[in-house]
């Protein structure tokens, strides 16, 4: 018999960052995110029981048997008990598109992630704590897939003192205001190469870094003010945190005892650009940043003829491409 199961997954922007791991995936502090709505990966799965044929595993991206990928996605399935049976007992075929380009500082893992343990997850069967179980394979996957799960904001690690958190799972962001219930994010391309210094190696090394304790513990207050701060609609401490956020992710890697860089001249080119349109216009606009040079411009839909404008006039030279996303709802079925 033949299985087969559709589904599509967004990407995610952190605004309170996830950087540092330790156990299984397990994060060492609190994040918390933006779940984006056009950069997705659509994925489906086919599955056809054995009858005692071998198994083969074949992995699909963009229309391409993609082996080094599909590797890594059989470990990681191998490796969760949940699909072990399943993965006996059938034949496999994921198809993969992602919505977006490569190397664009959009994490294609998370969507990737979400959508392979979404997928597998009810092609398997799995029912009980349907959601939490996709959130928490997910993570095992790739740690900040976990929250792609969920729309509008999503939130990812233990706080003492807010019920429902876990390092395992995450969790929607269940109050937000109106002013932040249709957020824009322009992706302002800076560089299109791919990354010089991997996530997975990044994370290593805040093992040893001397400031961990204190970002770790940065991070964890950030997310608890960021709760109170999307209920209350607070602009001006949203701006603060997102942006404070950004400096200090890539403040952690240039002071790492193997230090590098990733931002490049035109991304703080930009970044001084959006802080003095903010001065000049108090229009409520701020910049976030991945593991790379690229610049997410952060606004609420009301002021977005206003920033289009500055983007077309001020910032468009800096940049090799732009893509517009907003906030979506998370994972879905087709
Ligand atoms: O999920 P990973 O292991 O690719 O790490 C993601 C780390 C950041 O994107 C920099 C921050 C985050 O919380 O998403």
């Amino acid at each position: 018999m033949k299985k087969s199961t559709k589904v599509r997954f967004p990407s995610n922007i952190a605004l309170v960052k996830y950087w540092g791991k330790h156990g299984n995936q397990l994060p060492m502090n609190a994040s918390l995110s933006l779940t984006l709505q056009h950069a997705y990966t659509e994925l489906e799965l086919e599955a056809i029981e054995k009858n005692g044929a071998d198994a083969t595993f074949e992995y699909f991206f963009e229309g391409v048997q993609n082996d080094a990928f599909g590797q890594r996605v059989l470990t990681y399935l191998q490796n969760q008990p949940e699909f072990a049976e399943f993965l006996h007992q059938h034949t496999i075929k994921i198809n993969s598109h992602n919505s977006f380009p490569h190397s664009t500082g959009i994490a294609s893992s998370a969507s990737a992630f979400a959508a392979i343990a979404a997928a597998f997850a009810k092609t398997s069967g799995i029912t009980k704590n349907f959601s939490q179980e996709i959130s928490r394979l997910a993570r095992l996957g790739s740690g900040s897939a976990c929250r792609s799960i969920y729309g509008p904001f999503a939130s990812w690690g233990k706080l003492d003192g807010i019920d429902g958190t876990s390092d395992e799972y995450a969790s929607p962001v269940q109050h937000i205001h109106p002013n932040f219930q249709d957020m824009q994010d322009a992706i302002l391309i800076i560089e299109d190469t791919p990354k010089k210094v991997s996530s997975s190696v990044g994370h290593g090394l805040m093992k040893n870094h001397p400031f961990a304790e204190a970002r770790f513990k940065q991070a964890n207050q950030h997310c608890i003010e960021m709760f109170s701060t999307l209920e209350r609609g607070d602009f001006e401490r949203f701006i603060g945190i997102v942006e404070r956020e950004a400096l200090s992710l890539h403040a952690m890697m240039m002071t790492s005892e193997a230090y590098y860089l990733l931002i490049r001249p035109n991304t703080i080119e930009v970044m001084e650009k959006v802080m003095q349109f903010r001065q000049e216009t108090q229009l409520p606009i701020c910049f976030t940043l991945d593991a790379g040079p690229n610049i997410h411009l952060l606004y609420p839909s009301s002021i977005q003829d206003k920033v289009l404008l500055f983007i077309a006039n001020e910032l468009k030279p800096f940049t090799k491409n732009i893509l517009y996303d907003r906030n979506g709802i998370g994972g879905i079925f087709l």
